[in-house]
């Protein structure tokens, strides 16, 4: 499909819309300008601190859809070379004030998640913490193809999602089936667990139920 033409009152930048886009009928960016996004819980997410606690982030690391940058922050604070992307240009704009803020070294990049292979970059491990699960099931694949091309063989994608798995289900539950057909034997990738865990957001401590799926560049 052809993109729209950029121009300065383009919300989107020149990019296609993402189906979340065209749905909700508001940018990405949107979601930051009126204060903290639900998400936004100004912190790491429990689970990607337990992961980085045992050593499962190989550097250089890519955190797609960065959002605030609260992940990559911490996976940079702990020495990793760490390049956080986002559409949101709010979200990448509070993301460089923390980490001026902080002192800590992490790269902040417009780009789109459907386009990886602009950057013209190599990642180790690849974190998409709540992005994948915005995604359609047209996106799924273009998104998988889009990571696998900045990925190293061998390399680890963990993607964090909402479950269809109670109790607590966010909004966009995502089946084991689906992220098993998505990085499934189609495509560069193979998947190596899916596990239960829970994403934090704003408005409720005790998380929704989530799942962990380690993936593996094939
Ligand atoms: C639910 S938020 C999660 C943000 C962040 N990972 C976090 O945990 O706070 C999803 C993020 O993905 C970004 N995003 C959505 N579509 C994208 C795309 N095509 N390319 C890059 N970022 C995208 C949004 O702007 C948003 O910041």
């Amino acid at each position: 499909m052809s993109q729209p033409p950029e121009t300065s009152d383009d919300p989107f930048h020149g990019r296609r819309p993402t189906s979340h886009e065209r749905m909700s009928g508001r940018p990405w960016d949107a979601s930051y300008e009126d204060g903290p996004a639900p998400w936004d819980m100004g912190g790491p997410q429990p689970a990607v601190v337990r992961l980085a606690s045992r050593g499962a982030f190989e550097g250089p690391v890519l955190d797609a859809g960065c959002g605030t940058g609260e992940n990559a922050l911490h996976l940079a604070s702990l020495g990793l070379e760490v390049v956080g992307v986002d559409v949101a240009g709010t979200a990448l704009e509070i993301a460089r004030a923390k980490a001026a803020d902080r002192g800590i070294d992490v790269e902040l990049l417009t780009a789109d998640a459907f386009a990886l292979q602009d950057l013209g970059r190599r990642f180790g491990t690849v974190l998409d913490c709540g992005l994948f699960h915005t995604c359609d099931e047209e996106e799924r694949p273009r998104y998988a193809a889009s990571v696998a091309s900045v990925t190293e063989q061998g390399g680890t994608l963990f993607v964090l999602c909402f479950s269809d798995a109670g109790p607590g289900s966010g909004p966009h539950p995502v089946s084991q089936d689906s992220l098993r057909a998505t990085f499934g034997r189609r495509s560069d990738w193979e998947v190596a667990t899916i596990a239960r865990e829970r994403i934090h957001t704003r408005f409720d401590d005790a998380g929704a139920s989530a799942w962990l799926a380690t993936i593996t560049r094939v």
